[in-house]
């Protein structure tokens, strides 16, 4: 039996429904409508239908096709319209956009691993003001003014007696002064001198180490040492403490320790001694106990000092201490 027209005009719809993309509607309206189109030959064939039937098929026929005609013209539109959006649509299979994390300034990582050692062998950290009184500076820390000992220290001067501390051996004295012994204290921070080279900046990073109570020996200090050389490094970097002098500790020495790169046998980097200087180191000397009022009969303990840019240029085998500040990104995404 031939489809009525009805059924021709549901599978047509159906059809425009199901279609995806603009091809296969302009196919539909071929295949419906086009010369030899499926309702075009309906319409043709309604000549062939009894007389009184023609006029009611004739007219419903012309109804469909218009109908068709809109419904094809409408997908049409729609799909040409939507083809721009899906380009663009959300590709589930692409991989993700990670966002780039941080990560902390290599100088900050070495003082925190610093820090972190000795606050596990008991230590507390404690911070004090960059910019301070020509007292705490110096004069607390026995050197008073016009002492030949200020030489070694290229000071910045705020006034006559405001300067940009030059260590962080002032926090010694401001620590005591507001904590009685036992003390176990180190104060890590930034420190300014007037100098700029391959391994010196205007500004650099230093971390106190102040340990008093009573009894306290050299050996404690060489102990203490050693064990955070050992830890900062590893266990095969020896240890030398060479006499010095420091103004607030007596005896005095500098710690080197055994060339990180050639293990001794003399390099470049150690201008062939085998051995690099990392800390200053000493018994806190008694004026320093006077200045806070500290028990000088009783009280015995030991200072340290060492740069935490020249801990991180051995550790990492860098040469030039300015490349820490210039913020290339090439340079400091490497730690
Ligand atoms: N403050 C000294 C310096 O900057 C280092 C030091 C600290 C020495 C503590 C002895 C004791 O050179």
């Amino acid at each position: 039996m031939e489809k009525t027209i009805e059924q021709i005009k549901d599978e047509a719809i159906k059809a425009v429904v199901a279609a995806s993309d603009p091809e296969s509607i302009k196919n539909l309206s071929i295949l419906y409508l086009g010369r030899k189109g499926i309702v075009t030959q309906f319409l043709r064939n309604v000549s062939n239908l009894p007389p009184e039937q023609r006029p009611e098929a004739g007219k419903r026929a012309n109804e469909v096709k218009k109908l068709l005609d809109a419904a094809f013209k409408e997908a049409l539109e729609k799909l040409e319209a939507g083809a721009g959006i899906s380009e663009e649509q959300t590709d589930v299979s692409l991989p993700g956009r990670i966002p780039r994390r941080g990560f902390l300034h290599p100088i900050t990582q070495i003082t925190r691993q610093i820090c972190d050692i000795f606050t596990k062998m008991g230590f507390e950290i404690a911070e004090g003001p960059e910019v301070e009184s020509d007292y705490y500076n110096f004069e607390a820390l026995n050197i008073p003014k016009n002492h030949p000992a200020r030489d070694m220290q290229d000071t910045f001067y705020i006034s006559d007696n405001i300067v940009l501390r030059t260590h962080t051996s002032p926090m010694q004295v401001r620590f005591m002064e507001k904590n009685r012994p036992p003390v176990r204290v180190i104060a890590p921070g930034k420190v300014y001198r007037c100098d700029s080279d391959l391994t010196h900046t205007p500004m650099f990073h230093q971390v106190e180490g102040l340990l008093v109570d009573e009894n306290v020996s050299f050996g404690d200090l060489k102990g203490l040492l050693t064990a955070f050389v050992h830890r900062m490094f590893d266990d095969q970097t020896n240890l030398r403490f060479r006499p010095s002098f420091f103004p607030f500790t007596e005896p005095s020495a500098e710690v080197d320790i055994l060339c990180v790169m050639c293990r001794g046998k003399g390099c470049r980097v150690c201008s062939q001694t085998g051995w690099l200087e990392v800390l200053g180191s000493g018994m806190v000397h008694p004026a320093v106990f006077e200045n806070v009022g500290y028990d000088t009969a009783r009280c015995t303990g030991f200072a340290f000092g060492m740069g935490v840019e020249r801990i991180a240029m051995l550790k990492y085998g860098i040469d030039d201490i300015r490349k820490f500040f210039e913020n290339d990104f090439r340079f400091l995404n490497q730690f």
